[in-house]
């Protein structure tokens, strides 16, 4: 495996890796999910890279950008027993440079869900990742379904902007009492941690009432913040029934959505989702 730093030194690195190249992006502080999507890489392609940016961009002014875990050394050995073969570790001035001004922005789908919260996020992640695809040049691109909306952006922006490159979204990773892995759940304490199952729990329960018949979003909104409201130690952000395509708010009867949550527990922000209907 080889890890570089500078731009020139992963465009040299890669111009000698077999296609198809599967790329891989990450914050690092890696986990089982994280290395769910390596490993899918690792089975379609021929060369796999990982990339490691913690991007000030998509982290707003009162965001956990200067607390977000990292453990450098760990993940690359990690990347390393899964068989990566280049891992790019950029610094933001790398990234950047100076008088950076240029952005990528999908429009209406960044409208709703977590781009009404976190206003810029996705300006950051799509900008970052237009990048990461412009530097590693990849054929194909691995992203979790954990962040379905970050996946439907890119999806749509990789489309928009003609990059040749094949999107694979992966299945969630989950603990085994449901909680999705995320390297945020390292700041849970351990009540904190117990409470946390409370968005795997708001949303089996919501689809467990779409599959025994109910197709009233209303209701089904209403189930998922009901459970939600029952654990003291998680406060609310949204809980969302949307259309899956076009993320818009549903109304009335559905056949199928995205059933999805943003819920701070302590200091510490957790995002959900489940797609119901075919
Ligand atoms: P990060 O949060 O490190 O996640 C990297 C990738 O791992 C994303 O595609 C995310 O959806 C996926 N992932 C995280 N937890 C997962 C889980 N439990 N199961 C399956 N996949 C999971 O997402 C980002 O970084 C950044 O926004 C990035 C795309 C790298 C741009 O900066």
């Amino acid at each position: 495996m080889k890890t570089v730093n500078s731009a020139a030194e992963l465009r040299a690195a890669r111009e000698s890796m077999a296609s198809p190249f599967g790329l891989v992006p990450t914050m690092g502080f890696l986990h089982e999910g994280h290395l769910s999507l390596v490993r899918r890489a690792r089975q379609e392609c021929s060369s796999v890279g990982v990339s490691i940016f913690v991007n000030p961009a998509q982290f707003g002014p009162t965001e956990d950008l200067d607390t977000y875990p990292t453990n450098l050394d760990q993940d690359l050995e990690l990347l390393s027993g899964e068989g990566a073969d280049l891992v790019w570790t950029p610094t933001t001035t790398e990234m950047y440079g100076r008088r950076y001004q240029t952005w990528v922005e999908v429009e209406d789908l960044t409208r709703y869900l977590e781009g009404e919260i976190r206003e810029g996020h996705f300006r950051g992640v799509t900008t970052v990742v237009a990048k990461l695809f412009n530097s590693f040049q990849p054929d194909r691109a691995y992203f979790g379904q954990k962040d379905a909306q970050q996946a439907a952006v890119i999806l749509r922006m990789t489309h928009d902007l003609n990059f040749p490159i094949e999107i694979i979204v992966c299945p969630t990773v989950r603990e085994a009492d449901g909680l999705a892995l995320s390297s945020r759940n390292a700041s849970l304490a351990a009540q904190e941690r117990q409470a946390a199952t409370v968005l795997y729990r708001a949303l089996t329960a919501a689809t467990e009432r779409f599959n025994s018949g109910e197709r009233e979003a209303k209701r089904l909104k209403a189930e998922m913040e009901a459970v939600l409201a029952d654990e003291p130690l998680a406060r609310t952000e949204y809980a969302s029934v949307a259309d899956p395509e076009t993320l818009e708010e549903s109304h009335g009867s559905i056949e199928q959505a995205l059933l999805s949550m943003a819920v701070v527990i302590g200091k510490t922000r957790l995002i959900d989702n489940i797609t119901v209907g075919d």
